[in-house]
């Protein structure tokens, strides 16, 4: 695991809605670095960015068509390098996103794969035997080449599968894992990660990370393939982090992963913690005033997960991501601000989505763009502050409409209102820079959570975080040394004395043990 991050507060951004600086209206490179000071101001030392490589943008860029070259709306390689520059120059990190298991359908190595006679990248996608042959079990795009076979895909059916082999072999055209024409796919995608390393980042999110080998229910192909691929980056860039979308921590750090993140879509005991909303409409989550949360199937999953991981790796808690709703869309105000907090304290490595920190919404019906569909609403514009666009760009035609300005939400505004969900974030993250309890590594224990029932406490080593996201005042008894008089941070009314934690409606606090 590397050093840097035990302290680490991530910020996640898509890139194409951040800054624009060239009027076309659509973020890029240089607006990152115009904003790096009021990223590290509000508390983060590092950056996720989603992928910014050659690519038609049929999936926001999830689609590649050149590894190795930035897509030009966003700069040159020469400006990512100069982003990595400044970013370092204000003991920042960033990673870059890297797409593993697919590519664009207009990738140079597709293209040649399509080609009728077998040539040296005819393997490296995946095709059956010939034209008729289409197994119901997988998803295959049929007939649209002059190879004579049906590549299988990934995701969408522009993103052919890269051919990494199969664990089990059922049908004639899966080649084995330790196929040569396998292994060159291996082999390739070090060099990818390789080229980028050497240019500056410092590590990647890794796209769907568990998609990899074939046929591999267990995942164990999967797992040495990337225990092959961990330990050489890891060996040749001891700095680099790698973050895996796997959503199986035991897997994902067991293979050599730093960091794997929890996900909402996994039926997670996670998942009913932040957007859980039944078949009636009922608010079901955790973090909602009504109380109708319970937080006990997350603790049982995560105390597990945390027990089998210890040493090998962090989970990631994140406020969203550019694929999730955004919180706002279900929780208030005074709701976020709990959830954030209790995020922001919980062991491993946090990741803030653009936006969250002002509590930016999640903008209904709109038209899908670059294979957003229900994720567009997700990914439009940073709101900065009041100008046409809500500073995001000059351009009549922003990549994504903004609120109104003046009437939705902006960085300028929540900077100056006291009080601000802003305001809060800032002091909740400057709070786990200042304790080393509250980071990666310190201890994490359950001092109380019951079925249904609220508050929710635990022990950060020597701290005590309080979280009653209900509306209702709870009283419970905890088995605790004394504590400070004062809470090191709060939001409404808390007490904590002679082993009683008194918690006012939607309440947070964390105290220091004596
Ligand atoms: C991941 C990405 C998502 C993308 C998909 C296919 O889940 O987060 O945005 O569409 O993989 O690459
Ligand atoms: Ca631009």
């Amino acid at each position: 695991m590397q050093d840097w991050l035990k302290n680490t507060v991530f910020y996640e951004i898509y890139p194409q809605s951040f800054l624009d600086t060239n009027g076309d209206g659509i973020g890029d490179f240089k607006g990152i670095i115009e904003k790096l000071d009021y990223i590290k101001d509000l508390g983060c030392n590092a950056i996720w960015m989603n992928p910014c490589y050659d690519s038609p943008f049929m999936d926001a860029g999830y689609d590649v068509r050149d590894y190795n070259k930035c897509a030009q709306r966003y700069g040159t390689n020469e400006d990512l390098r100069a982003l990595f520059e400044e970013a370092h120059k204000k003991e920042m990190y960033i990673i870059l996103d890297l797409v593993p298991g697919h590519t664009s359908d207009q990738h140079a190595w597709f293209q040649m794969s399509c080609e009728p006679e077998h040539n040296e990248y005819t393997n490296r996608y995946i095709w059956t035997e010939n034209l008729w042959d289409a197994p119901n079990d997988y998803r295959f795009v049929c007939g649209t080449t002059d190879h004579d076979g049906n590549y299988m895909v990934n995701f969408f059916s522009s993103q052919p599968a890269l051919n990494y082999g199969f664990h089990e072999i059922t049908h004639k055209w899966q080649l084995p894992v330790d196929h040569p024409d396998c292994m060159a796919t291996r082999e390739a995608l070090k060099s990818i990660m390789k080229f980028w390393l050497d240019l500056g980042c410092d590590g990647f999110r890794v796209d769907m990370a568990d998609s990899l080998v074939k046929n591999d229910d267990d995942k164990i192909a999967t797992m040495a393939l990337w225990k092959n691929i961990t330990e050489e980056i890891h060996k040749e860039y001891p700095k680099a982090v790698l973050v895996s979308e796997w959503s199986c921590p035991r897997r994902a750090l067991g293979c050599g992963f730093d960091v794997d993140f929890y996900l909402d879509h996994n039926g997670h005991g996670y998942h009913s913690l932040f957007r859980n909303i039944d078949e009636n409409g009922q608010n079901k989550s955790f973090f909602s005033k009504e109380g109708k949360g319970d937080a006990t199937s997350f603790i049982g999953e995560y105390m597990e997960d945390l027990k089998a991981t210890a040493d090998h790796g962090y989970i990631s808690f994140i406020t969203c991501n550019h694929d999730t709703p955004r919180m706002s869309k279900w929780l208030d105000e005074r709701e976020l601000k709990i959830a954030y907090a209790t995020i922001l304290t919980l062991p491993g490595v946090p990741f803030l989505y653009y936006g969250d920190e002002i509590g930016m919404p999640f903008r209904e019906g709109l038209t899908s763009k670059e294979g957003g569909f229900s994720r567009t609403g997700t990914r439009t514009p940073m709101q900065w502050n009041t100008d046409k666009n809500c500073g995001f760009s000059s351009s009549e035609t922003p990549y994504l409409p903004t609120g109104k300005p003046g009437e939705t939400v902006c960085v300028q505004q929540e900077e100056k209102r006291q009080d601000s969900l802003y305001q809060m974030v800032k002091e909740i993250i400057a709070c786990r820079h200042e304790y080393a309890d509250l980071q990666a590594d310190g201890s994490f224990s359950v001092l109380y959570v019951e079925k249904d029932k609220y508050p929710f406490i635990y022990q950060r080593g020597n701290l005590i975080v309080m979280v009653n996201p209900s509306s209702d005042c709870v009283e419970v008894e905890v088995c605790v040394k004394q504590v400070s008089r004062e809470s090191i941070f709060k939001i409404g009314e808390v007490t904590l004395h002679d082993q009683k934690a008194k918690m006012g409606s939607q309440s947070f606090a964390i105290y220091k043990m004596n």
